[in-house]
């Protein structure tokens, strides 16, 4: 009992000491974390998979990117939301993750996935491809965060939407005024936002007229 005690407060210690180290660096989330990524926060609606989606105001046949898609949380419903005319674009810097989500999708038998190794900022994406994008507790983990967004500015079509969702939970957690300042330096705008200081999610418009 002792030992248990013991190893349960040493995985403790060092699970508190990566999220401190993780707070502060770029460090993507390790593959390893992807049982706690994929669990949808109870106490945090507007972090559900489905509350995301449903604000995200998708229709069948739209193509969408979800950059930094992790386990696919996000990716397997969105797909199935797009049926067979639709594409996801599950986009993740670690190969561990896109196995899972294509592990997954295999399991359920869909094919409207295409998987993109890649750091989102590398510029791997086509422009103006794109109906929507999702960038859900990834944008603290990016190193050059005002690349990773011009990318997606470029990535989306005109009147496209990236939607950004933040919690405070995510030792990774971006104000809304540093996504917002972002944003706008990537030529979005303000389209809606959902969720408080804590936790939100921003939708931004690319201008149509661009
Ligand atoms: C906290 S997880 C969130 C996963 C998913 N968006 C969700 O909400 O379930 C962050 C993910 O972003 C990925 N990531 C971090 N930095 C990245 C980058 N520069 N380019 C692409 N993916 C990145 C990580 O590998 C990880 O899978």
């Amino acid at each position: 009992m002792n030992i248990l005690l013991f190893i349960s407060i040493l995985i403790l210690l060092g699970l508190s000491v990566w999220l401190l180290y993780s707070r502060y660096q770029t460090l993507p989330c390790p593959a390893w974390l992807s049982w706690m990524v994929e669990m949808d926060n109870p106490f945090i609606k507007v972090h559900h998979a489905s509350i995301i989606i449903y604000n995200l105001d998708i229709a069948p046949g739209m193509k969408v990117v979800d950059a930094g898609c992790g386990p696919g949380r996000l990716t397997i419903p969105l797909a199935h939301k797009l049926g067979p005319l639709g594409e996801v674009v599950a986009l993740d810097i670690q190969e561990e993750m896109l196995t899972k989500v294509a592990k997954k999708a295999q399991i359920v038998n869909l094919h409207n996935i295409q998987f993109l190794k890649a750091g989102i900022g590398e510029g791997k994406l086509q422009h103006n491809q794109f109906d929507r994008a999702l960038l859900v507790t990834v944008l603290g983990e990016i190193p050059n965060q005002a690349s990773a967004l011009k990318e997606l500015f470029d990535a989306l079509k005109s009147g496209g939407i990236l939607s950004i969702t933040e919690i405070i939970l995510d030792p990774h957690f971006q104000s809304k005024s540093t996504v917002l300042r972002l944003a706008k330096t990537a030529g979005f705008r303000e389209k809606n936002c959902f969720g408080g200081r804590f936790a939100f999610t921003m939708l931004l418009e690319k201008p149509q007229d661009l």
